[in-house]
């Protein structure tokens, strides 16, 4: 069991307590005590802080990528070091299995190591005048990649170690200074995965972390003038709010998704029902790649059905600590939203094949079969164990329904002809299609991105160095060597 503790927020390089005297009770979606307090941050306390990052920023910016890296790599080793202790209180904090809160530290300290590296490798380029009509080879431009000040941070509940330090991690390799904001439901575990880079000896100031609930402090943070750049990742509806609120600054956003299956009638069934069903159930589906639709060739689809029934069935469900892979929801809210989609289903006509069942916020998988156009499930993102199923006559309709959701994360394609499969990947508008495969973000060298209400900007670790960072030409306008003597 994780002691309930009184957290500090670490402003400015030191941590305090805030000077609200308020504190916020984090409490555990699945166990009856709390986690821990945290800090209800002031307006002051982000101006302070945000006033230091400004300060720290550019000696930071000015240390080679190597003394940077350093700082990086022992905070990769300090994580590794302590990954039980901040696997256990994420387990606590957001319910999340312990062999998956582990696993999360580990991605979390691969990454860190990774982008240390792919900041080593990045370069800039040069380029001559004379490429362009009338241009001249004495000019010689020098590209390079400068950072852009001080980068808020801020990460959603449900990945609140690897979303936190996938941003912290490459806005740092690009000498930027960083101003972090957790979920609430998660700062204990941003407070820990902070912890282990303030022991490092990071220089004082260069990272705030700044606790509170975003209705509170959100707008103040986006609008912040000493903001020069945000990289969310949440909902939608944050998303978009903070999209209309921050006034030209570079903005990357990874936000919800609605992420079809599509398969086939020519899928090979058993990767299909794996891939569906540890896709749409491991935490519960509260992954933004969860697959939260199957969209599927009616000629097989009874097939389907038949064979997911069984593998619903065998999911684990309960509580984190034994490692199920069906947890109790993050929150009360969260259920009754799963469970008015059911319901909304249901009194549509949709068929129940599995599932329904409740106790508190712990909802057992749930799958609904003849799922249509008219039902709420078939477009809104759930985050939790429930998966439509619609039948489709044709590809070109299943194609048509992926692209009538708002969403366009990621989809997943299930055909045994490639050609089909590539057919159909190019007709879905989605940030990533998987051939085979379920949708998820990883590895993390690929590029992660969601197109329409899914996302703005692109993500891994390449492509997030890339975005905290911009273009800075310098023009060498060279001495003109006198052609033919
Ligand atoms: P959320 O409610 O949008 O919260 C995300 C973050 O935004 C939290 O830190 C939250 O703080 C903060 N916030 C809230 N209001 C704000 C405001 N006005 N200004 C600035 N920040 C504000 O999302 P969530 O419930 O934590 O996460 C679930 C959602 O995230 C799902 O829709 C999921 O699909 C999406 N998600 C997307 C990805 C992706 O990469 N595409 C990855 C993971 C999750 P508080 O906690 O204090 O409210
Ligand atoms: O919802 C978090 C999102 O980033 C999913 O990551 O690795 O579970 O696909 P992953």
């Amino acid at each position: 069991m994780v002691e309930h503790a009184q957290y500090l927020a670490y402003l400015a390089g030191e941590w305090q307590a805030s000077q609200s005297q308020e504190t916020i009770t984090i409490q555990s979606p699945w166990q009856s005590e709390p986690v821990g307090d945290i800090q209800a941050v002031t307006q002051d306390e982000i101006d302070t802080s945000i006033a230091a990052a400004q300060d720290a920023q550019k000696p930071w910016a000015a240390l080679s990528l190597g003394e940077r890296g350093q700082y990086l790599n022992q905070w990769a080793d300090n994580l590794a070091a302590n990954k039980q202790a901040l696997a256990e209180i994420e387990m606590a904090e957001v319910g999340k299995n312990l062999k998956d809160a582990e696993k999360e530290v580990d991605r979390t300290v691969d990454l860190i190591r990774y982008t240390v590296q792919e900041a080593l490798h990045m370069h800039g380029e040069s380029v001559r005048g004379d490429g362009f009509p009338g241009g001249s080879k004495d000019k010689l431009g020098i590209i390079e990649r400068v950072p852009l000040g001080v980068v808020l941070a801020i990460s959603p509940f449900n990945y609140p170690v690897n979303l936190s330090a996938s941003k912290i991690a490459p806005a740092l390799m690009a000498g930027n200074a960083v101003i972090c904001k957790p979920a609430t439901q998660g700062a204990v575990s941003g407070i820990k995965l902070i912890e282990a880079l303030a022991d490092t000896g990071l220089p004082k100031g260069l990272l705030s972390l700044i606790t509170g609930h975003g209705s509170v402090i959100g707008d103040y943070l986006i609008e912040h003038p000493g903001i020069n750049m945000i990289s969310f990742t949440g909902s939608t509806q944050t998303g978009q709010r903070l999209s209309q609120k921050s006034i030209m600054i570079p903005l990357v956003l990874e936000l919800g998704g609605k992420d079809p299956a599509i398969v086939c009638a020519d899928a090979d069934l058993d990767t299909t029902v794996s891939n569906i069903v540890s896709g749409a159930f491991s935490y519960s589906g509260q992954r933004c790649t969860a697959v939260k639709r199957v969209l599927v060739d009616d000629k097989i689809a009874d097939e389907l059905v038949a064979k997911l029934k069984p593998a619903v069935n065998a999911l684990t469900v309960g509580s984190p600590d034994a490692n199920n892979t069906v947890v109790p929801l993050i929150s009360d809210k969260a259920a009754d939203f799963v469970q008015n989609l059911i319901d909304d289903a249901l009194a549509k006509g949709a068929t129940l094949v599995t599932g329904n069942k409740r106790q508190g916020n712990l909802l057992a998988p749930t799958l609904l079969d003849n799922v249509t156009e008219d039902m709420d499930v078939a477009w809104i993102e759930p985050f939790g164990p429930v998966l439509p199923i619609m039948r489709v006559p044709s590809t070109d309709e299943a194609i048509r329904i992926a692209n009538k959701s708002k969403f366009g994360l990621q989809a997943s394609v299930f055909a045994q002809e490639l050609d089909e499969a590539l057919k159909i990947a190019g007709g879905v508008e989605a940030g990533t299609v998987q051939v085979n495969g379920r949708p998820e973000r990883g590895p993390d060298n690929f590029p992660f991105l969601g197109v329409k209400a899914s996302g703005m900007g692109t993500q891994g670790v390449h492509n997030s160095i890339l975005s905290m960072s911009r273009e800075k030409l310098t023009v060498i306008n060279l001495k003109s060597v006198k052609q033919g003597g």
